[in-house]
């Protein structure tokens, strides 16, 4: 009989024989930043987290700064939508003001941009539409000028979530020509059409007015071609390559770590949300459900972990240390 119970019968071998740590430097944390001023409005479906005008920002970029994690995802709140989402690209748009005021308040904050025009569009797809068809090659020089105009900004890493064929290199190619031959991009390169994102598109307020997403993001029943979407993107240029949502995706994440490529996972709102809506009912213990979720997706193979609960769980390891 092989005595498995030998490694597990005190807290200090546990701690000793433990194959997977998360560490305060794998976590990223998105916040959402509005037009306006004095504004810290909740969002109803994602208790705790916040959209806040750049005067109030400061609340929770402190935290951040305090906490160790790695750095924080930025998306912006545009209160002028159209159809070109001129307000992605304009070097004086939400986001762009928004990167500014943080790298000068916080120089140390790594800031990864979020690229994609759902947030600016009026009709809320990633895209241009025409015909309500999403154009891709169309909406390509959109994305590359709006990756471009961020990392005027100051934005660290730039981040495409708009899932368009060939976006990767035509960023590259912008973001080379610019003189950023040195900022990185994270690509979200297996991106599922996912009902886990609805409480995201109440806080950054890009639901799609009609139609779904599903001819751009992928269909969540398939892994080969994820793995091709992984492999395209490190082909075209991608410096991180990212796998979302995550926990209906631990197969993918294995399978993508298996390439070798800095692999980053997105734990997206609803799987942050399902987690937060139960805790407060007190039918699971939010702090051990959120800590095994996340070793859960680092054993999986994710090196980044962009999650809601990233401040939350850098108080918690801690107190496990
Ligand atoms: C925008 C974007 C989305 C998310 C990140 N970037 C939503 C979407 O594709 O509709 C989802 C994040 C989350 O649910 O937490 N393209
Ligand atoms: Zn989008």
């Amino acid at each position: 009989m092989q005595r498995f119970r030998r490694l597990r019968s005190s807290k200090n071998i546990r701690r000793m024989v433990r194959e997977t740590r998360v560490d305060k430097s794998d976590l990223i944390y998105p916040i959402f930043v509005t037009e306006g001023e004095n504004i810290k409005n909740p969002v109803d479906s994602m208790p705790g987290i916040f959209q806040y005008s750049i005067d109030r920002v400061d609340e929770i970029l402190s935290e951040i700064d305090k906490s160790k994690i790695s750095g924080l995802l930025i998306f912006g709140i545009p209160s002028h939508k159209d159809e070109l989402a001129t307000g992605a690209y304009d070097d004086n748009g939400i986001t762009q003001r928004a990167v500014r005021f943080i790298k000068e308040k916080y120089p140390d904050i790594l800031i990864v941009a979020d690229v994609c025009l759902c947030e600016y569009t009026s009709h809320g797809h990633c895209g241009v539409v025409h015909n309500h068809k999403i154009l891709n090659d169309e909406t390509l020089p959109l994305l590359s000028k709006m990756a471009v105009s961020l990392a005027k900004s100051g934005a660290d890493i730039i981040a495409p979530s708009d899932m368009m064929d060939g976006r990767v290199s035509a960023i590259r190619e912008a973001l080379d020509e610019n003189g950023f031959i040195d900022t990185p991009i994270m690509s979200y390169s297996a991106k599922f059409a996912s009902a886990y994102y609805s409480p995201f598109r109440d806080a950054a307020e890009s639901a799609p007015c009609f139609g779904d997403r599903k001819t751009y993001q992928m269909d969540y029943a398939n892994g080969k071609e994820a793995i091709r979407e992984v492999i395209d993107d490190i082909n075209e240029g991608a410096d991180i390559v990212m796998v979302k949502p995550a926990l209906a995706y631990l197969d993918i994440i294995k399978e993508a770590s298996k390439l070798d490529y800095p692999l980053a996972v997105y734990n997206v709102s609803g799987e942050y949300s399902m987690v937060k809506a139960a805790a407060q009912n007190g039918w699971i213990d939010e702090k051990k459900v959120v800590l095994e979720n996340l070793t859960a997706i680092k054993r999986a193979g994710a090196d980044i972990i962009i999650t809601y609960h990233a401040l939350d769980a850098a108080k918690w390891l801690e107190e496990e240390e």
